[in-house]
């Protein structure tokens, strides 16, 4: 499957787009277990206009992460274009545009999926962008904004006429936020759709290899989007790859393996960024990792973990957790 001219290779496997999840080390952790493709946050184009120092830090790729996507939001034509030079100058492989944030302090404003209910100005700001850059152009909308008006097929088109060159659908409303399951098949009408002619990632409540698989098969995508599963479980992606390649299940991963990834991931965050931000980035994901579920009282764990502020205070929480997994 091809987006522009990078090649991201057969039923691909993207890491969403996640504000606060998908830093620099949680994106080479995710690419390093088989992510084809992985996005930054989304960025504030307003802030980055006013040249607002912490958002500009989230244009901070590398190439070992490549390829990858730099995701903008915002409500205003110029900006929006202003914004996606300055991205364009931070050399991502994919420029993307979000049109799918549901939060109020986002849609409220008529930014993300705000636009879906001024669907001239989200047409507005695509051919405008589009114009303004160079490299690939991509967009990430939802279904519509609410139950009666899941504009999605038509809305691919139009969004297709401006000259994007992949569409990923999240396969709910803004209406439903996070709530509710994911209906992909609307998904699978846009694929099916004989006009549309660029590749569709479905993105939804894949939480498993098998409903991976199931979605490649069922509803035609070029590739799957995989988001709130990876919290804490970045080795997803190789249970997915390993899965779509041979149909059947990674053996399992062994829990000390695991931990062992969680404790790079830490080091990477750290490295990456600094001690202090690095492990505040870091403890959310190992707060929300699976691999502790199950573990009797590990309430005040969970706690110490969330409030540890060095790297060694980590290490000797896994410590004492080590010889509680089994
Ligand atoms: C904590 C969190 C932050 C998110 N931030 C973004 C974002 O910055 N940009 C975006 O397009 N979507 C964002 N999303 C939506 C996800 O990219 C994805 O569309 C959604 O979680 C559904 O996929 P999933 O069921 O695999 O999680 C976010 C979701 C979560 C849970």
């Amino acid at each position: 499957m091809k987006i522009g001219h990078i090649d991201l290779g057969e039923r691909p496997i993207f890491l969403a787009p996640m504000e606060d999840v998908t830093d620099p080390a949680f994106r080479l952790m995710c690419k390093k277990f088989g992510a084809n493709m992985v996005y930054t946050e989304f960025v504030s184009a307003d802030a980055l206009i006013r040249s607002v120092s912490k958002t500009e830090q989230k244009l901070n790729i590398s190439d070992e992460e490549r390829p990858v996507a730099i995701q903008i939001y915002g409500k205003d034509t110029e900006t929006m274009v202003e914004a996606a030079r300055i991205v364009e100058e931070a050399r991502p492989d994919i420029l993307d545009i979000n049109f799918g944030c549901p939060v109020k302090r986002v849609a409220g404003k008529g930014a993300g999926a705000g636009m879906l209910q001024n669907i001239p100005k989200m047409l507005e700001i695509t051919h405008a962008v589009v114009d303004a850059v160079k490299i690939p152009v991509t967009v990430k909308t939802r279904l519509g904004w609410d139950a009666n008006n899941k504009i999605i097929v038509d809305l691919a088109e139009q969004l297709q006429d401006c000259g994007i060159a992949a569409l990923t659908i999240h396969g709910r409303t803004r209406a439903q936020m996070y709530t509710g399951e994911a209906d992909w098949t609307l998904i699978g009408e846009v694929k099916k759709n004989p006009r549309m002619h660029i590749p569709i990632i479905g993105n939804g409540d894949v939480t498993t290899p098998q409903r991976a698989k199931e979605c490649f098969e069922l509803y035609g995508v070029d590739a799957i989007m995989i988001g709130r599963a990876s919290f804490g479980r970045p080795w997803i992606f190789k249970e997915v790859r390993h899965y779509l390649e041979t149909g059947e299940e990674l053996p399992p991963l062994s829990a000390e393996w695991k931990l062992s990834v969680l404790r790079q991931e830490v080091v990477d965050s750290v490295n990456l960024l600094d001690e202090r931000r690095g492990i505040l980035h870091v403890r959310r994901h190992l707060a929300a990792s699976p691999l502790f579920k199950g573990i009797p009282n590990f309430r005040d764990t969970r706690i110490a973990m969330l409030r540890a502020e060095t790297k060694e205070e980590l290490f000797q929480i896994f410590d004492t957790i080590s010889p509680l997994l089994s």
